[in-house]
């Protein structure tokens, strides 16, 4: 079932009630306080309604005409007044917020990271470390992380709820943000501007874990992928295949740019930008039609067949 092996399932994972990061509490907190104002508004507006509707509502009996009033400067004085104050202090704390989010450059000790929007998938690179990979994106626990945004095609917006504020990702433009993980965790997120067909199946995973794990991790994505001869001698088969015209697979091949690196690939949770679980049984169902995972990807149908699949399968699974 394709639906059981989305990856998206740790529930709450895209509260933005429950952050676990200092770029997005601010975030949470003017929420409370904006809906605190709005929630107080609506009980006097709709308190005063209800209050009219049978306080003085008509008893059939009246004779004459209630008193008629025309105007009251001190009533409209008020409802003029308050309303500009109310909305002038939601101004302040709001662009107050802004600008302790906004960070133009990274602060001391920030792990850069370039992000670009695909469709439909996420490029990461860790320019500082040569790292590129795709889809999920490793941070050490604590660490301030300095985004850089872009695209590569049409508008995407990089949302992890828990971590940040929503951020577009537009083409030929640089945007930038940042964020802490302070807990160890996996934290989902989700391509939050309609991008085309796959636009739902454009997930995030950030993936905060311990210093230490988070530099065995990186200098793995270091090494070149390793050279393990396959019995159906899969390698080969990737090189005789379109496959390289798209995919970087380091140590292999490093014409493609267009389709996520594969280099590392089995140290990915997921395929296809969080859309399935990363096992041999999704990548042959995806090789053989990468339509039945994601509908109007733009990896091609190869038009495979099941040898070659079990081939490609077999290499693919030695990048680890
Ligand atoms: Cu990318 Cu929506």
């Amino acid at each position: 079932m394709l639906g059981a092996s989305l990856a998206v399932a740790s529930p709450q994972n895209l509260n933005m009630f429950n952050p676990v990061s200092p770029a997005a509490t601010p975030i949470r907190d003017l929420f409370f306080l904006v809906f605190g104002v709005i929630g107080l508004i609506f009980l006097i507006t709709e308190g005063a309604l209800i209050l009219s509707i049978f306080k003085f509502r008509s008893t059939g009996k009246e004779t004459k005409e209630p008193p008629q009033m025309y105007g009251s400067n001190p009533i409209e004085l008020a409802w003029t007044v308050v309303p500009v104050l109310i909305v002038f202090v939601l101004f302040l704390v709001t662009t107050r917020s802004i600008y302790s989010l906004d960070m133009q450059e990274p602060p001391e000790g920030a792990l850069r990271v370039k992000a670009t929007g695909h469709q439909w998938w996420w490029e990461f690179e860790y320019e500082d470390l040569g790292i590129t990979t795709a889809g999920e994106l490793h941070v050490p626990k604590g660490v301030p992380v300095f985004v850089e945004l872009r695209s590569a095609d049409v508008i995407h917006s990089f949302w992890v709820p828990r971590l940040a504020g929503k951020i577009d990702c537009i083409p030929n433009r640089e945007n930038h943000m940042w964020f802490q993980a302070d807990e160890i965790g996996t934290w989902y997120g989700q391509c939050a501007e309609f991008c085309g067909t796959q636009h739902a199946k454009m997930l995030i995973r950030v993936i905060s874990e311990d210093k230490k794990d988070f530099d065995s991790w990186a200098t793995n994505q270091l090494l070149p992928a390793v050279e393990v001869p396959t019995p159906m001698n899969g390698k080969d088969t990737f090189l005789s295949l379109a496959c390289v015209n798209c995919h970087t697979v380091q140590g292999v091949t490093h014409q493609g740019g267009f389709g996520p690196d594969l280099t590392h690939l089995m140290s990915r949770d997921t395929i296809a930008s969080g859309a399935a679980e990363n096992t041999p049984e999704n990548l042959t169902k995806w090789l053989l039609n990468p339509n039945s995972i994601k509908d109007g990807c733009l990896m091609p149908n190869m038009m495979l067949t099941e040898k070659q699949v079990a081939s490609l399968v077999e290499f693919l699974t030695t990048l680890k």
